[in-house]
């Protein structure tokens, strides 16, 4: 039996999400892709409080990452942390280690994903993130793999999950801003700094993401207006319901011969638009596209379980892609240059 063994960097919600995931799949994912998919060990802060977890599933706990990038025995490398540092410097010294990287990290994959990918190239990895942008919905992939006959014109996103909450739930329960944002917190969608959040930057992140595998063009984080729900009250909320809206944080990107307009704002959606009905911390991306005119993607944009699913979803498809001796080509290839255009039309 071949196996995959699996180096794991973090070990919060979604970390051992992932290792249950793939306790659960193993035997699956083993039938349709002949490999086994193994952790071996995981990156820690606390030993202890992890040491139940690594005990019932057979893996080592190690507090150095260097553990992990010297294995010689570790093919894959699972960065479920966050952030960009230590994040990056970890990512890129399992790339030149020849080891495949699956990530979660929109805000790495936004900002630095032109290096990162270089780096995978270079050293003939894979470097997989479908899990960053809108959690368990499988949309990078579906863009890239399901447009191919077709022409994307138009992204709209409701893809991040606290602010949707925060949003529904003001006008739901009469809450307000800051007290909508507290339960958002308290039940975990948040990041743990909000502001990413509340200031439209988090759904920015995944607009350059979606923008590469959407329009295989590269926007930068300072190539579009981003604006958050802050300003947002619950009057305004209750004024848009009455005259048949509901205001959403909307990502989004339009490609034209001119070129890409991307914007991150909250915008007035009609009560009978579908993405009207994407509440709580639902995520939801609608496309416009010249073949098949109007499709959505809808469902969880975070949590452990979705999340978790889709990073060994991307595990399984390097499962299988290594078994069948495929090369090893890039998740997606992008223009470096964007084309940019200021307005829309
Ligand atoms: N804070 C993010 C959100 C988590 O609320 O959507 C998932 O990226």
């Amino acid at each position: 039996v071949k196996h995959l063994k699996i180096g794991l960097l973090g070990l919060g919600v979604v970390g051992s999400g992932v290792v249950q995931v793939i306790a659960k799949n193993s035997e699956k994912i083993f039938s349709t892709t002949g490999i086994k998919l193994e952790v071996v060990k995981a990156l820690v802060r606390a030993k202890e409080e992890k040491q139940a977890l690594a005990s019932e599933y057979g893996f080592s706990l190690v507090h150095d990452s260097e553990d992990i990038m010297n294995d010689p025995e570790i093919d894959i490398v699972v960065e479920v942390m966050g952030k960009i540092e230590p994040a990056k410097t970890f990512i890129s010294a399992a790339l030149n280690k020849g080891k495949h990287v699956v990530s979660a990290n929109k805000d790495l994959i936004a900002q630095y994903g032109n290096e990162l990918v270089a780096l995978a190239q270079q050293n003939g990895c894979y470097f997989y993130y479908e899990a960053s942008v809108a959690g368990g919905i499988p949309i990078l992939r579906t863009l890239v793999t399901s447009f191919l006959a077709d022409e994307i014109t138009e992204i709209f996103g409701i893809v991040n999950g606290t602010t949707n909450y925060m949003l529904t739930q003001m006008v739901k329960h009469h809450l307000s801003y800051e007290d909508s944002l507290k339960q958002a917190q308290k039940l975990g969608f948040a990041e743990s700094d909000p502001t990413n959040d509340v200031d439209g930057i988090d759904a920015a992140y995944k607009a350059v993401i979606l923008t590469r595998f959407a329009f295989q063009q590269d926007l930068g984080m300072n190539d579009f207006t981003i604006q958050g729900i802050r300003e947002m009250d619950l009057a305004d909320l209750e004024l848009a319901q009455r005259l048949g809206y509901e205001v959403k944080l909307i990502a989004r990107i339009k490609n034209s011969i001119t070129g890409v307009y991307a914007d991150v704002a909250p915008k007035l959606i009609p009560q009978h638009h579908p993405l009207a009905s994407v509440s709580d911390e639902l995520n939801g991306v609608f496309v416009k596209s010249k073949g098949i005119g109007e499709s959505m993607f809808y469902g969880p944009g975070a949590g452990s379980l979705p999340t978790a699913t889709s990073v060994v979803n991307d595990l399984a498809v390097i499962a299988q892609r290594t078994n069948q001796d495929l090369p090893t080509t890039p998740f997606i290839e992008y223009k470096k240059q964007v084309n940019l255009q200021k307005k829309a039309n």
